[in-house]
């Protein structure tokens, strides 16, 4: 179903449409309405704009703040993804993320900024900003990727705290899987946030970030899409951009966020891309029942797009100094 139609079934219906209640909790239903229209509208210049992966108002609202008051799309992606990365209550980010089977907290992430200049950490432990450590890769090494014990290591000497990531909230989480240790890599088809984000500031500059404490329970070494340049996240910014999230292995297997803006090259429309790289992964795999993977895509006019293989995947989107969170639509409608 096209995202249009399936907005004004939503809107009619009264189910679909959730509004950042933390955010919009005083902002009347017609202007939603009309911020609803906003987004969908072929406008030359839709921006400055931003949008996240899952409900993260927070965050989404940081970024677009930023960006409203002049800032750069790259400043806008690395504060905004700091958010959802110093929050304990989200377990798939940064501080207070799950662990690895054996109860350590690893964390990948990654920035790209409008030149096409990347930087990443893989596998790192015991620092809470791998977001703002990433872009520290991108600007102030030769190299785009550190992982592990270097990433660690690097970020120290840059100034970043030696921080204990495995909070008690998440180690006694760990502690009762560890009981029956039935490991299953399947990331929770509702509830799987790491966030990815793409912002286009006032003048018309994309960046995007993404970061992650990944698959619960993961194999030590296990490293996601997130911070792979491509899967996890792909700027282009003279076409678009594209990020990722759910079952990383899928996203990494079909190069989904690259292949996204390739396709919005040519020509098709960000909703049009994401819906084609998640039939690309549900085409490959008979076991998509079992999995969720969420695009979001934005285009240099800043349409938006987002797409999953299940229900209750969302976005939120930060336009207009208003932040709203959207349900996407997926391809799986059987029950
Ligand atoms: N998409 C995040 C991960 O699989 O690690």
């Amino acid at each position: 179903m096209k995202r249009r139609k399936f907005l004004k079934r939503a809107s009619l219906t009264g189910i679909g449409v959730a509004v950042g209640t933390t955010i919009l909790a005083n902002t009347p239903s017609n202007k939603v309405n009309e911020i609803e229209e906003n987004l969908l509208t072929n406008t030359k210049e839709n921006f400055p704009i931003v949008i996240s992966t899952w409900n993260v108002p927070n965050a989404t609202k940081k970024a677009g703040i930023l960006i409203e008051e002049g800032g750069t799309s790259l400043d806008a992606i690395e504060k905004g993804c700091m958010i959802e990365e110093a929050d304990l209550n989200n377990h798939s980010v940064g501080n207070g993320g799950r662990p690895d089977r054996d109860g350590h907290v690893t964390l990948d992430a990654c920035i790209m900024d409008k030149n096409g200049n990347y930087g990443s950490v893989v596998y790192m432990q015991n620092i809470v900003h791998a977001i703002a450590v990433a872009r520290k890769v991108m600007e102030d090494t030769p190299h785009v990727i550190l992982a592990g014990k270097g990433a660690e290591e690097f970020a120290i000497s840059k100034g970043f705290k030696k921080t204990n990531l495995l909070t008690e909230a998440s180690k006694k989480a760990w502690e009762e899987w560890k009981k029956e240790s039935n490991y299953q890599p399947l990331i929770n088809i509702e509830n799987h946030d790491t966030i990815g984000m793409l912002a286009i500031d006032k003048y018309g500059d994309i960046s995007g970030g993404c970061t992650t404490s990944g698959l619960a329970y993961k194999m030590a070494g296990r490293v996601g899409d997130s911070p792979i340049i491509g899967s996890g996240l792909f700027i282009d910014n003279q076409v678009g951009g594209a990020t990722a999230t759910g079952m990383g292995e899928e996203v990494l297997k079909t190069v989904g966020s690259f292949l996204i803006v390739e396709l919005m090259r040519q020509g098709k429309s960000p909703q049009e891309a994401c819906e084609e790289a998640i039939l690309r992964i549900v085409t490959k795999n008979d076991n998509y029942k079992k999995f969720q993977v969420g695009y979001i895509a934005i285009n240099k006019k800043g349409e938006t797009g987002y797409y999953s293989i299940h229900e209750y995947f969302s976005v939120s989107i930060y336009k207009d100094n208003n932040c709203i969170n959207l349900p996407s639509d997926f391809f799986n409608k059987t029950k």
